[in-house]
């Protein structure tokens, strides 16, 4: 199973976007191939920007951060369900991102746009694909894209078009095939170097977050098999 989380960038207090991430988290499911984690933004309490660390190094000082960065590990792939504000996306989604570096990184990632216009919120979500891109994700091309969005959702419901139901099976089908491949981009720290913020003088003062990390599945543990098998080539 490839473990999805589904992350709701929606920032207001009427909360246009919590059926259409419904939807989506419902739809995962439906399709057996994802145990899914469900990310409220709104609900992960993350004050603006606040470590003293580059994230890419890893070296995390607060407790907000630390949880953070356990969530987004533990995701193989992502549905970022989005609005567009100001033909941009949510500062709250941009400062997430921020927070973390390696957690994100090699992973892929779908977006669900929407906004009250008819653009469906792509322009914002073009704006993401490039903060996704520089942290080494993989957006995938597939999406959902949801125009006059008040047209589409009533209190808890969402009701979509055939176009954004089967864009939305695209886009899974495109995280699954990713994903396959993906996995194989995923290395630990002990394998890319400074990069991924390997740190020898915290690893050798026993600080657990800069040790590799042990496989997280037996595909991973393939993967680290065969690559200590060419090195030795
Ligand atoms: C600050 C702000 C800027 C917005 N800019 C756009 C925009 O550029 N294009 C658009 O289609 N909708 C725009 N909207 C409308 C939102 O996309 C729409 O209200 C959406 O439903 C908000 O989702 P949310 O309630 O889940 O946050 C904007 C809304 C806000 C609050």
């Amino acid at each position: 199973m490839i473990r999805l989380a589904i992350i709701s960038a929606s920032t207001s207090p009427i909360r246009t976007g919590a059926p259409i991430a419904a939807w989506v988290s419902q739809s995962a499911r439906r399709s057996r191939a994802f145990e899914v984690d469900d990310i409220d933004l709104q609900q992960v309490h993350l004050p603006l920007f606040d470590e003293p660390a580059l994230p890419r190094y890893r070296r995390y000082v607060h407790a907000h951060t630390i949880q953070w960065s356990e969530r987004v590990d533990a995701a193989d792939a992502f549905v970022m369900v989005v609005p567009e504000y100001n033909r941009g996306y949510p500062a709250l989604l941009k400062n997430a991102l921020d927070y973390l570096a390696q957690e994100w990184a090699f992973k892929p990632v779908g977006i669900v746009s929407y906004g009250s216009g008819m653009s469906g919120g792509i322009r914002g979500a073009e704006a993401l694909s490039g903060v996704l891109t520089a942290l080494q994700m993989h957006p995938v091309r597939e999406m959902v894209v949801v125009p006059h969005v008040e047209k589409h959702t009533s209190g808890e419901t969402f009701s979509p078009t055939p176009g954004m139901t089967e864009g939305a099976e695209l886009m899974f089908e495109s995280l699954v095939r990713a994903d396959a491949a993906m996995n194989l981009l995923r290395t630990s720290s002990a394998d890319v170097g400074w990069q991924q913020g390997t740190d020898e003088t915290l690893a050798q003062q026993g600080d657990r977050r800069w040790t590799p990390r042990p496989p997280r599945d037996e595909r991973e543990a393939w993967r680290r098999s065969a690559a200590g098998t060419t090195s030795t080539l």
